[in-house]
């Protein structure tokens, strides 16, 4: 039999502190209720003190799933702690994430203090957490380059006090695999008690290491994995759940399993990368778009002859579905629906008849749509925009200036307005800031196609500068002109009013 390795996704805490990737309480439920059905043991629901929204999304989140045990953030910080707990109140199962920086560069740095005081903190914020809750889990922040020794000090206090899982976060992505298996071996081996508490790995990815760093850590001892999924996460990210989970799958001699149910893991990465606007890069581990196409001759050949020849994972077993039904033009309400149920979204009549539209608005333009179009769709109705693009009209080409004639509504209201610049995107941006008198800055801009064809939808995403603070725009559209003066659009309508 194998041992069991818990799965602690953070993908709504730590994955959501990605710049642009924020999602509202709704979107939260959704993917909190995907990550239920996936079978993760526990969900990191947020950081409550650190805004109303997130104390509102980890008590929403308590309330809408059943099964995971529902785990809230803080700093060893009382308020911190009191405002998580408070937030967990309908969690039926409920854990603090409670800690402190360790490495001597965050004592020095961060806390201007010294080890022995850390200690002291790190026991008090445990002791605290206990007199809310009885599962009280301690994250060491840093760990990674926190020397073994005191690390295990730090440990044996904590547990001691009462911490049921302590978390060793490779915080910088610094370590090497086998300098990380090692660190979790060496408390195994050295502090008292570790037996009777769990210890986690908490990967981030700077060097490309994360799942490499997890597998290693749960070598030397760890029995909880802290991922999320697609790998999003601060900086290059955190250990990706498909990854860890693929890996121990396919090496069933290390004897280590999770409670994962694989074939739900295409599903939920697309829907995270369609709700978080976050694109999955194409040749990404097991949910990239490339991850199980062969394209050289020889591999094909291959793969015809013995599907093993070239792939080590029967896509099947992470739920692509080679046989979906392709959606055209010709395509009904009901098998949009199913579609879009396959893909994890049900829809109200009134929201699913809108999707329709723009459907076959799209199927139009399209000769097949395919799950990522209708990812996309279902995104769109979400959004209640108080500035709308009505038309836009663009002439460019060669040796000529490019003009733009723009309508937007806002409230209601029609404005028109007309710019030229050095280029389409650029006239019509002109425009719009022609209507929207603001100072405001394009800083980022992004177009990518979905899928392939000169057919196909192209996907725009934008950071625009407006007093002194960054916004995140998106849109997507078979016109990339028009894509793009949506996603400025959608940037201003997040900026205060
Ligand atoms: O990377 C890190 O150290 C963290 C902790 C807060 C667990 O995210
Ligand atoms: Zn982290």
């Amino acid at each position: 039999m194998s041992d069991r390795l818990f799965i602690f996704d953070t993908t709504l805490r730590d994955g959501e502190q990605v710049p642009g990737c924020q999602l509202n309480t709704v979107e939260k439920i959704e993917v909190a209720k995907a990550l239920e059905g996936l079978g993760v043991d526990v969900i990191e629901a947020g950081f409550p003190v650190s805004s109303p929204g997130d104390f509102k999304s980890v008590e929403e989140i308590s309330k809408a799933v059943t099964w995971p045990t529902i785990c809230a953030l803080t700093r060893a910080v009382e308020n911190d702690i009191r405002v998580a707990a408070d937030a967990l109140k309908y969690a039926k199962r409920k854990r603090i994430h409670t800690g402190i920086g360790t490495s001597d560069m965050h004592i020095k740095y961060k806390f201007n203090s010294n080890r022995e005081e850390i200690i002291e903190r790190a026991v008090a914020a445990v002791k605290y957490a206990k007199s809310f809750v009885e599962d009280v889990q301690f994250y060491a922040e840093d760990a990674g380059r926190t020397d073994n020794e005191y690390l295990a000090r730090v440990i044996q206090a904590v547990v001691k006090a009462g911490a049921t899982v302590v978390n060793i976060p490779d915080t910088t992505g610094y370590c090497l695999p086998w300098e990380f298996r090692d660190k979790i071996a060496y408390l195994m081996e050295h502090v008292d008690g570790i037996h009777n508490v769990v210890i986690a790995t908490h990967c981030h990815n700077d060097l490309g290491m994360a799942t490499a760093n997890t597998i290693s850590g749960i070598m030397g001892g760890a029995r909880q994995a802290e991922v999320t999924i697609n790998g999003i996460g601060e900086r290059a990210g955190n250990t990706s759940l498909e990854e860890v989970v693929m890996t121990l799958r396919s090496h069933r001699e290390l004897g280590i399993d999770s409670n994962i149910n694989a074939t739900k893991i295409t599903h939920i990465s697309r829907l995270v990368s369609s709700l978080m606007n976050m694109p999955v890069q194409p040749n990404k581990a097991i949910v990239g778009r490339n991850a199980f196409a062969h394209s050289s001759g020889i591999h094909q050949d291959g793969v015809l002859k013995n599907r093993e020849s070239y792939e080590i994972i029967d896509p099947k077993d992470v739920g692509i579905d080679e046989n979906s039904i392709v959606l055209t033009a010709r395509s009904g309400h009901a098998a949009l629906k199913h579609r879009l149920s396959v893909l994890g979204i049900e829809l109200e009549k009134e929201a699913l008849d809108k999707v329709y539209e723009n459907f076959l608005k799209l199927a139009d333009r399209k000769k097949e749509v395919t799950d990522d179009d209708v990812l996309m769709l279902a995104g769109e109705h979400r959004e209640n925009h108080r500035i709308k693009l009505d038309y836009l009209q663009v002439s460019s080409g060669v040796g000529i200036k490019s003009v733009a004639s723009i309508c937007l509504l806002i409230a209601g209201e029609r404005f028109e307005a007309c710019a030229s610049g050095n280029g389409p995107v650029d006239a019509a941006i002109n425009a719009i800031k022609v209507i929207i008198r603001r100072q405001m800055l394009v800083k980022e801009f992004l177009i990518q196609a979905i899928n392939k064809g000169s057919n196909d939808v192209g996907k725009v995403h934008m950071t625009v500068e407006y007093d002194g603070q960054h916004y995140y725009g998106f849109s997507a559209n078979t016109d990339i002109i028009a894509a793009s003066a949506e996603a400025f659009i959608d940037a201003i309508n997040k900026f205060p009013a």
